[in-house]
């Protein structure tokens, strides 16, 4: 299965983003992660509509949409036609996770499905066939530059087996505390779509994501 990289620009220098982007694009990451939230399903606000339009502009690469907001069907439509390629949504935050997930499919994206650290791994069985990669959270939403939640790799372990068992052909992807140091166990657990922010944007952006896709090509091969 291939690897992917899917920096967050949660971390970038937003005054400079469209720079950030490139360098880290020019060193090989194929997905950019775009984090949005509402305030009321994490605290924080983000991004919206507008940055995703604005950063279309600047590149080619593939947009990972994360929706962190409740109600997601409601915004669907108006990211996808703002550039999202792929949109997540939080099994937590919608009314009707099925109609959402169609939805999303409808609007010509790839459908993703996450869940927080304390919801159960067997909740996302009944949606497996109307997604293309569920998003495993090891970290509570929010907030980037968290540690790691250790459990999150059993949790990417059993995802990765509901799939399998499945005969089903679904990314896992993991976000929140991702670094070069639990970088190889994360792959090895059954991710395949790495997303990280501090750690690529904080510090040489080039170099950053150069060290982490070396270490997605090596485990792909073995
Ligand atoms: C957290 C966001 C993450 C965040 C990851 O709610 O969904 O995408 O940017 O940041 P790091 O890699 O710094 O934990
Ligand atoms: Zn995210």
């Amino acid at each position: 299965m291939k690897n992917i990289l899917a920096p967050s620009i949660l971390a970038a220098d937003i005054a400079n983003l469209g720079d950030e982007i490139k360098k880290t694009a020019s060193a090989g990451a194929q997905y950019l992660h775009i984090d949005v939230m509402d305030g009321v399903f994490v605290p924080r606000l983000s991004f919206g509509q507008c940055v995703v339009e604005s950063i279309r502009k600047c590149t080619d690469i593939i947009f990972d949409v994360h929706l962190m907001i409740v109600d997601p069907i409601k915004c669907v439509d108006d990211f996808a036609k703002c550039g999202a390629d792929t949109i997540t949504v939080h099994l937590e935050a919608c009314k009707d996770v099925t109609a959402t997930l169609k939805k999303i499919r409808e609007c010509g994206c790839k459908v993703g499905l996450s869940i927080k650290p304390a919801t159960k791994v067997e909740e996302i069985i009944p949606y497996l066939e109307y997604v293309d990669m569920i998003l495993i959270m090891s970290v509570e939403p929010g907030l980037g530059g968290q540690k790691y939640m250790e459990d999150a790799t059993g949790r990417i372990a059993r995802t990765r087996e509901l799939i399998n068992e499945r005969g089903l052909n679904v990314d896992v992807e993991v976000d929140g505390g991702v670094c070069k140091e639990n970088l190889r166990m994360i792959l090895d657990a059954g991710a395949n779509v790495i997303v990280s922010g501090s750690s690529i944007f904080k510090g040489d952006i080039t170099k950053n994501t150069l060290e982490f896709m070396k270490i997605l090509k090596e485990a792909e091969r073995a």
